[in-house]
């Protein structure tokens, strides 16, 4: 087992006020083979029953097993269903559901799979896809219900597609499909208050993955607070993700800078580090929606901000220009106000994050006290990890004042996948006491395997420490959370 002992952190000035209360630990890493059941009925001494690590054990039962066999790619405990089924009845209504947001003519799926002459085709590849887990894409363990927008296939659902795969994938009448169709256009906001676009069409400068931002000028002259957002994609081939990044006034010179050193809107950006402390508001996936704030929250935006619209364009999925936009419902006033804390080592950044050249795993790990023992109560409505792409597993959890060295886990992402990343939104949120601190812990594979391809070779291991160039690394969790209402 690695220990990471952490340094004293000189007292950096983080985003969320994270950071400065940040004490020296020395906490044996997350235990990533104990049976998620056990350890959590092991942590549940004394049951409290509203965190979040309950509604686990809850759902278990029904989850469980999808889980199992989605992770080791076999049907083992998979029982076909005997009834005859078809393409129209059956599967139809899942694939619309589950795969036609990402698989359709404009999409960056790479075949749209919206009709049976277009499913056909590929249905050894769709059981390959569905079998394994693969397809739809997701990284997040844990029951179906614990975050928004999960995209995984539920048990039945994906016993009905592969029991329909295995009986020879029939078409059967087009008359049986069910009446109510399932809409497939994605969930746009409906009251838009200010949108903002980019400057330019863009054209993808570096193939296959162009990473862009767009630092946009915020235009209101008074503070707003943010209560819902969304990215709109212009080029939805292209566009595999997109974050939105607020930076704030004081930081904001620096950014025009940056923007100001490269010709043209904007300047190359692969990590999060743009020369100036941002925070992460809202990421957009293929097939993802617009969203309100989550627990009515707003972002409070002052005027001379700058909104940075990060773009990861992959042009093996399409080709063409792009002008996506973002797109914001403003309030002058909210009852809480979100805040977006980073829980990361603050030494990091100043080298002390290193990844030896041909190491199978190294573990960087911190424990973060996010506020003192006066604070109230808050509430955590999401968790976020990012990491390169060195990176093959990560956690975000909680360790309780009065249980140090159990991590209860936020957020375990056991195979992570750089082009996978997004904001995951609890659907329940998870209370932090004072005195809870916030844990982070990063695995990284540095052995000639896990290298980044440049031009169609591998680059070979070399020592790799914190930074933002693609073949830098970073281990950075953030929460989004706010004082607990007290119902008065
Ligand atoms: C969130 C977007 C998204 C959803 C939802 C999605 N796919 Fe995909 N799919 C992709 C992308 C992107 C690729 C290209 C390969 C990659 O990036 O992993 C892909 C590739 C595939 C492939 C090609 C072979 C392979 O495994 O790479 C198949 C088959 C497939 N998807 C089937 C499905 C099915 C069936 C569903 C629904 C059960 C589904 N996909 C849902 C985005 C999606």
């Amino acid at each position: 087992m690695s220990r990471f002992n952490v340094w004293w952190a000189a007292c950096l000035i983080l985003l969320g006020g994270l950071g400065c209360n940040a004490r020296s630990q020395d906490l044996a890493e997350f235990d990533w083979d104990a049976d998620t059941d056990e350890e959590a009925d092991e942590q549940e001494g004394d049951a409290d029953s509203e965190d979040g690590e309950d509604g686990d054990g809850e759902s278990k039962e029904e989850d469980g097993e999808s889980e199992d066999e989605a992770s080791d790619g076999t049907h083992h405990g998979f029982v076909a269903i005997s009834d005859p089924l078809s393409y129209y009845e059956h599967a139809k209504p899942i694939i619309d559901a589950k795969c036609a947001s990402c698989h359709t003519e404009d999409g960056i799926g790479p075949m749209p799979l919206t009709s049976y002459d277009e499913v056909e085709p590929y249905v050894k590849l769709v059981e390959a896809s569905v079998a394994s887990g693969r397809m739809p894409p997701w990284t997040a363990e844990g029951p179906l219900d614990n975050f928004l927008g999960d995209r995984r296939l539920s048990f039945d659902q994906r016993r009905t597609l592969l029991s329909w795969l295995s009986q020879g994938a029939p078409e059967g009448d087009p008359e049986d499909e069910p009446e109510e169709k399932i809409d497939t256009t994605p969930r746009r906001l409906e009251d838009v208050d200010l949108r903002l676009e980019l400057p330019i069409d863009y054209e993808p400068k570096v193939e296959p993955d162009d990473y862009h931002c767009f630092p946009i000028e915020w235009p209101e002259d008074e503070t707003k607070y943010v209560t819902a957002l969304d990215i709109v994609p212009g080029n939805r081939r292209i566009v595999h993700h997109a974050i939105i990044y607020y930076v704030r006034p004081g930081s904001a010179d620096a950014v025009r800078e940056r923007d100001a050193e490269e010709e043209g809107p904007g300047f190359e950006c692969f990590g999060s580090n743009f020369g100036a402390p941002s925070v992460w508001l809202q990421s957009y996936e293929p097939g993802g929606y617009a969203q309100e704030v989550p627990g009515d929250l707003g972002f409070e935006i002052e005027p001379g901000s700058i909104m940075m619209l990060q773009l990861h364009y992959n042009t093996l999925t399409g080709s063409g220009t792009d002008r996506s936009a973002m797109e914001f419902k403003l309030e002058d006033k909210v009852d809480r106000v979100g805040r977006v804390s980073l829980i990361m080592q603050p030494a990091w950044i100043a080298g002390f994050m290193p990844i030896p050249a041909n190491e199978p795993d190294v573990v960087h790990n911190y424990l973060a006290l996010p506020r003192g023992a006066d604070s109230p109560p808050r509430e955590i409505f999401w968790a976020d990890l990012h990491m390169h792409s060195l990176g093959t597993r990560g956690m975000i959890g909680i360790v309780r004042a009065e249980r140090p060295g159990i991590v209860e886990p936020l957020l375990v992402i056991p195979e992570w996948d750089f082009a996978w990343q997004e904001t995951y939104i609890l659907r329940e949120p998870v209370i932090l006491n004072p005195l809870d601190r916030l844990y982070v812990e990063c695995h990284f594979d540095n052995t000639a395997d896990n290298q980044v391809m440049v031009d169609g070779e591998r680059l070979p291991p070399r020592d790799v420490n914190w930074g933002d160039g693609t073949t830098d690394e970073m281990c950075l969790g953030n929460v989004l959370t706010a004082p607990i209402e007290l119902g008065d």
